[in-house]
């Protein structure tokens, strides 16, 4: 099945509104007419307002790093889903590393973060991947496993279908160290398998599943050359179009 390809990227921390209005308005001369592949960034909250409207009617989605579990109520300095989609987002990321690392996301907790962004209409990007401990401790397929059985646990297939999946090895983000297509690949199909037994070869064939750590210009194309990876979720080279434009045009 012909899954569209999903580049996405996340500033993290990065780009008060100048500079985020100047990527953007690149990004959006550059890459509009991009149909081959599904674009998206991912400001932080701030920058969601001034980023929308500069991208009104344009093929680049945006979203959100993060979305609470709840819809309202005393939840100090969360964003719930029903906020997110008032802005227009079209995404929600989930689980990234660095809130599992620094702010004790686990993966009950991601589940129910990624439930609420269904619950808007977002798409959560919810991602996954072995710290370099574990790597060496031949632990990456057993820790990758149960991180999506426990972020997936309790959905059905129909729900599954609506989410994209992001690989990301802790190793590998922010370190320019970038997994090797055949890593990448290895743990893709690891995680494919398991959503074939989860749910349904077809909604296995059909979520798309995300590479992301390192990836540049110059090592996109082999990676996405991959049978089971689907796109790439972009730090450090999201933030200068420079870098993204020709990322996403890497055929
Ligand atoms: P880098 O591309 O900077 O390694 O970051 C990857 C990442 O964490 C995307 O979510």
């Amino acid at each position: 099945m012909a899954r569209l390809p999903v580049i996405v990227g996340n500033w993290k921390m990065n780009l008060t509104r100048s500079a985020a209005a100047d990527l953007v308005q690149q990004l959006r001369t550059e890459l509009d007419a991009v149909r081959d592949v599904e674009v998206g960034v991912c400001p932080v909250f701030t920058v969601i307002p001034l980023v929308a409207p500069l991208l009104a009617g344009s093929a680049i989605r945006f979203g959100a790093q993060n979305v609470a579990w709840a819809d309202s109520g005393a939840f100090t300095g969360e964003v719930s889903g029903e906020m997110l989609r008032e802005l227009g987002c079209s995404y929600a990321i989930v689980g990234h590393s660095e809130r599992r690392q620094h702010f004790g996301e686990t993966d009950e907790r991601v589940n129910a973060r990624a439930k609420a962004a269904l619950r808007w209409d977002l798409t959560p990007i919810v991602c996954v991947g072995e710290t370099l401990k574990q790597r060496e401790a031949d632990e990456t397929m057993t820790v990758v496993t149960a991180q999506v059985q426990g972020c997936f646990a309790g959905w059905t297939a129909a729900e599954a279908r609506r989410a994209i999946i992001a690989y990301e090895p802790v190793w590998a983000i922010g370190t320019g160290k970038v997994a090797t297509p055949a890593q990448a690949q290895e743990v893709h199909a690891v995680i494919r398998a398991l959503l074939t037994r989860l749910f349904d070869a077809g909604t296995a064939q059909s979520i798309r599943i995300q590479y992301g750590g390192s990836v540049k210009p110059d090592n996109v194309e082999e990676l996405m050359a991959q049978p089971d990876i689907d796109g790439a979720l972009v730090g450090g080279a999201s933030l200068k179009a420079k870098d993204f434009v020709p990322l996403v045009k890497f055929k």
